[in-house]
């Protein structure tokens, strides 16, 4: 052991002690491993961790809100998505990523999210889905046990890793902002730039390039509300490898589409040309970890806490242990 690595030890110690986090330095799988969502099957979510230890982790995503834990932090600030309109040289391609989802893939022109309470700048990488067979079920993440029909994840590296080929491996190397959907009886007229497309990659592996695709800007996806809330927590990706290096925010406000829209989403064909649905990943133990968020709806005023709230000693120390946990690992 190294004088360098000597002091590590008790930092890691306290950390694990303080909340329960686990630091994973397990070697990296190479990717080729076959894995997907299909229940019967050794290459299910249930499996996952036998050729990706790391998803066996204890702080694996997607995870149940369970709204009467979550934390108001009135010091998390909103994300700065300025940049979420810009089109300027940006280039999006679309693929049917191996039959498991659609995904749109940025290069030229970087995207930055700036603020959200992160470390550093993080750049816009891809946006994904998950969704269902039926409206009950799609989303990887839920709420109070409720899982909406789809849940879009917009996915963002942090900018000092730019250049590491390893990235996924760092702390809060990977940044995502998700997004659950409702069904309306109104088409969402912004989803149309992106489905337009869906027929020319129906099977897996499909792709339309920079060229093929008019560049449109993110933010129209998005709720049109200025500001976008967000739950905050520490997770992992929620696909092989799961690198426990996530920072998630997962917005309080929905993103609405038709029943029509989503079945275009439906209409895509997975690696054994089945129908390309419900690859969403089991809610995952949430284990010690704090939920945040910045929605003023979540703000204990002065009336609920005389109405008898335990926001007392039980809450405090959790919200303590995770900003002493944040600082911990910038040391580390
Ligand atoms: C692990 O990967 C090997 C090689 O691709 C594969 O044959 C095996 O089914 C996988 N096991 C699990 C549990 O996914
Ligand atoms: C799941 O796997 C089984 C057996 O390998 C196969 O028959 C079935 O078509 C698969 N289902 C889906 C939805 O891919
Ligand atoms: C958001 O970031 C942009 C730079 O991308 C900056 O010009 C703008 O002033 C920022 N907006 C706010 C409200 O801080
Ligand atoms: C876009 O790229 C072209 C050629 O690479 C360059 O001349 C132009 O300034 C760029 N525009 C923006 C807005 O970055
Ligand atoms: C949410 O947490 C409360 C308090 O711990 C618990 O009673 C309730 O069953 C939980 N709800 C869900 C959906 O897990
Ligand atoms: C994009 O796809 C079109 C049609 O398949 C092809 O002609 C073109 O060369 C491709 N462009 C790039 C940059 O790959």
């Amino acid at each position: 052991m190294t004088s360098s690595q000597a002091w590590k030890v008790p930092v890691r110690h306290v950390v694990t002690l303080c909340i329960g986090i686990i630091l994973w330095s397990g070697s990296v799988d190479a990717d080729g491993a076959s894995w997907n969502y299909n229940i019967s099957g050794y290459g299910s979510p249930a499996y996952w961790y036998m050729n990706y230890s790391n998803c066996g982790g204890v702080m694996q995503s997607p995870i149940d809100i369970n709204t009467t834990i979550v934390l108001y932090d009135p010091w998390l600030p909103v994300f700065n998505i300025t940049e979420y309109s810009k089109t300027d040289n940006v280039t999006m391609t679309l693929t049917n990523k191996g039959g498991h989802t659609a995904e749109v893939e940025f290069s030229g022109t970087p995207i930055y999210l700036r603020e959200g309470g992160l470390p550093d700048v993080y750049k816009l990488v891809q946006f994904h889905f998950h969704w269902g067979a039926q409206d009950q079920r799609g989303s990887e993440h839920s709420i109070d046990g409720y899982h909406a029909p789809m849940e879009l994840h917009l996915v963002h590296q942090q900018a000092h890793l730019e250049n590491d080929a390893k990235f996924k491996e760092h702390p809060f190397a990977i940044a995502v902002f998700g997004f659950m959907f409702k069904i309306s009886t109104e088409d969402n007229p912004n989803f149309e730039k992106l489905l337009q497309y869906f027929p020319k990659i129906s099977t897996a592996g499909k792709t339309m390039n920079g060229t093929e695709i008019e560049t449109f800007k993110v933010r129209d996806l998005l709720p049109s509300d200025e500001k976008l809330y967000f739950y905050r927590y520490s997770g992992s990706l929620t696909t092989p490898e799961c690198y426990e290096t996530v920072i998630w925010s997962l917005a309080t406000q929905y993103i609405t589409i038709s029943e029509r829209q989503i079945n275009v989403f439906r209409s895509l064909y997975n690696e054994n040309h089945d129908p390309l649905v419900d690859d969403f990943r089991p809610i995952q133990a949430l284990n010690q970890r704090s939920i945040l968020t910045n929605d003023i709806k979540f703000m204990v005023t002065a009336a609920s806490f005389n109405s008898g709230q335990q926001w007392t000693f039980h809450k405090m120390t959790h919200f303590i242990s995770f900003i002493l946990v944040f600082y911990l690992f910038m040391l580390y």
